[in-house]
């Protein structure tokens, strides 16, 4: 059977970074309340020349370089974001044109902070599909721009970034031991779309609006949601916990991360966080944890990486992939 391997990874972050302290002067905050709640110490915001292209170009241009492939390689650009460039057109579009791929087709993905994943599962199912033999997934955001920054309850929360894959078709024997991905689960429940959302759009507004959250309702439905998705892909693929080697959660709160492993039975070595450097970077935050983990020689080729995100939606899903 064909399996969706991942032949490389890459990463891009604005060159500005803000200290929970920079945020003392802007609203009733403290370093102390954000690590204590959060685990975020920083996270990098983007200039005004960076954007969700500039900064997704740029980890597809690493991711492949890591790969050893041109642009003209790919077959599918998709780009998760919920913060386009544009309304239109998609800014997978803009950054096929950045990459100078003149064939193939390219389209974005909303899932919010579950759209590396969602995008992720797509890619797989249009190679499983034999449309497509070579995908570049993409998850790039500037939630910078979607902040209200005299709010407290949010603006401390979030950070810029981009992160990328290149998935290529590969034959597999069709059992978890098949280098690529083995097994996906993707929910979404639109009960829940008023705890987290932007309060602007084309068709209401007019606007772009500003990101509202009641983090409390979110908090209390993230561990179950994300056990749920990663339960079911386990049972997918016939494994436990225990077969893991590297749990690559989507990096929103340390507390809900800790919260996960722990209910999973994933030890805490075998986690990979960068919450604390990036914040929440919404569909960058998986592929720029799982790029640090590559490169620095944490995630070997044969390794079972467990991928999970939760968010606005509220939208879950976990992947799990043998590297
Ligand atoms: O990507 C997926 C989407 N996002 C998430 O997964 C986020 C999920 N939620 C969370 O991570 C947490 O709920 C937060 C980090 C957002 C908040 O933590 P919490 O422990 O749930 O705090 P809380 O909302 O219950 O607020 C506790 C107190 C409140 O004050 P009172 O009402 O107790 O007087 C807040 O007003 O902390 C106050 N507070 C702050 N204080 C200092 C809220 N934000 C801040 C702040 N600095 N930045």
């Amino acid at each position: 059977m064909i399996r969706s391997v991942l032949r490389g990874v890459g990463s891009s972050l604005p060159r500005r970074i803000m200290k929970n302290a920079d945020f003392e002067g802007i609203v009733e905050t403290s370093d102390e309340w954000i690590v204590q709640r959060t685990g975020i110490r920083q996270r990098h915001i983007a200039s005004d020349d960076e954007t969700t292209a500039s900064l997704g170009e740029a980890a597809a241009r690493a991711a492949l370089a890591n790969a050893g492939l041109e642009a003209t390689d790919i077959d599918l650009v998709i780009l998760a974001t919920s913060t386009p460039n544009r309304t239109f057109p998609a800014t997978a579009v803009e950054i096929q044109k950045r990459l100078g791929m003149v064939r193939g087709f390219a389209f974005d993905m909303q899932a919010v902070c579950s759209g590396f994943l969602y995008a992720l599962t797509t890619a797989d199912l249009y190679i499983r599909g034999g449309m497509a033999k070579r995908v570049l997934v993409i998850g790039a955001e500037t939630f910078s721009r979607l902040l209200d920054w005299t709010d407290r309850t949010t603006c401390v929360l979030f950070g810029d970034g981009a992160g990328a894959v290149v998935l290529e078709a590969a034959e597999g024997e069709g059992t978890p031991a098949d280098r690529g991905i083995i097994a996906e689960s993707l929910r979404s429940d639109g009960t829940h779309c008023e705890k987290l959302y932007v309060d602007g759009g084309p068709s209401t507004t007019g606007t772009v609006g500003h990101l509202r959250m009641e983090g409390r309702e979110v908090f209390k439905h993230a561990v179950a949601m994300i056990t749920d998705v990663i339960e079911d892909v386990f049972g997918q693929a016939g494994i436990t916990a225990d077969d893991i080697d590297w749990f690559v959660p989507h990096q929103a709160n340390k507390r809900i991360i800790d919260g996960s492993a722990r209910k999973l039975g994933i030890p805490d070595e075998k986690v990979v966080v960068t919450v604390d450097r990036h914040g929440n970077t919404s569909a960058a935050s998986v592929p720029l944890a799982l790029t640090e983990a590559v490169t620095d020689g944490r995630i070997k080729p044969g390794d079972l990486v467990l991928l999970e995100a939760m968010g606005g939606g509220f939208t879950w899903g976990a992947v799990l992939l043998r590297f």
